[in-house]
């Protein structure tokens, strides 16, 4: 005689035929079939959803990849020497930087802690806030979180945004967030460029210039290519800090849908089991 044991249920298979089977039982395994079935068909199919588009103008895809090591440091060195004399990222620890991104302690100290003296100190901008707040206008946000809040595709093409404007305090404009307070900090390296706008058609009446393109004003340090390089690693970066777990989180899904995929078959033989002799 076959026997199966539930939780206070005892179900007898082969010699009692179906009578012996408890409906309880039956439910739960064609239930937990199901389930599985459709958890592994929901994980396959979800991908991590782009941020919607403001409506602004096109943003450019940012293409980085936070599970390339050598971009993260890259874009580590490049935020603390270009960004965090403003920013801070105050979720982040020296010490997590150094495990995720494969450094030793040593080289921490000696390349990105300008502003702290222990390791276990989280990431704070040289510049006192309120100060900070006093001179632009508004204080710098923190970086922490800027990645998942505003999208990495925007957080490039603002980085590459910035276009000369004689009516700004600091000369220049941002075409993604227009009368921005920050000023164009990466200047050194892609120097200074001109937005070129065009009239709308004349079928659409009262609308604004719409942007067509850059021009070229002044060259900088680095190639365009560099430039977009650089900006893509420091955006990386960002990813990265906003969410340290993700690298952790895909090889846990992996795990998870092996196991869902192993559990399917487990519930599909144990319903075959129970239904074998029901015609
Ligand atoms: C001189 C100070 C300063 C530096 C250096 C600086 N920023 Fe900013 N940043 C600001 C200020 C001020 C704001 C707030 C701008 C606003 O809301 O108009 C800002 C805003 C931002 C925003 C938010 C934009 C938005 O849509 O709200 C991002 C992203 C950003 N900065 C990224 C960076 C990165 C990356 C670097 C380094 C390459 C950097 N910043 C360097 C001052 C700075």
């Amino acid at each position: 005689m076959f026997r199966l044991h539930f939780p206070g249920d005892i179900v007898t298979c082969k010699a009692e035929g179906r009578t012996g089977m408890s409906g309880l039982a039956r439910r739960l395994a064609r239930a937990s079939a199901y389930a599985s079935a459709v958890a592994i068909l929901t994980l396959l199919a979800w991908s991590p959803s782009a941020y919607a588009a403001s409506g602004g103008p096109d943003l450019e895809q940012a293409g980085n990849d936070v599970g390339n090591i050598a971009s993260l440091q890259r874009g580590a060195r490049n935020f603390m020497n270009y960004c965090a004399g403003c920013h801070s990222a105050k979720y982040v620890r020296y010490n997590s930087i150094a495990k995720d991104l494969e450094l030793t302690e040593d080289q921490v100290i000696e390349n990105l802690m300008f502003n702290a003296e222990k390791t276990f100190e989280t990431i704070e901008a040289s510049m006192p806030l309120d100060a900070a707040a006093r001179w632009f206008g508004q204080p710098p946000p923190d970086m922490s979180l800027i990645a998942r809040a505003k999208g990495t595709d925007y957080i490039f093409s603002f980085l590459k945004g910035f276009h000369l404007d004689s009516d700004s305090p600091t000369g220049v404009d941002n075409l993604h967030l227009p009368g921005t307070s920050m000023p164009h900090v990466l200047w050194e390296l892609q120097g200074f460029q001109r937005a070129v706008f065009e009239e709308p058609d004349e079928s659409a009446t009262g609308s604004d210039p719409v942007f067509s393109h850059f021009e070229n004003a002044s060259s900088g340090a680095i190639s365009p290519e560099d430039y977009d390089a650089f900006v893509r690693d420091t955006v990386n970066f960002l990813e990265y800090i906003s969410e340290p777990i993700r690298a952790t989180r895909r090889v846990l899904g992996v795990w998870v849908l092996m196991f869902l995929v192993v559990f399917l078959i487990i519930a599909t033989m144990l319903k075959n089991q129970i239904w074998k002799d029901v015609t």
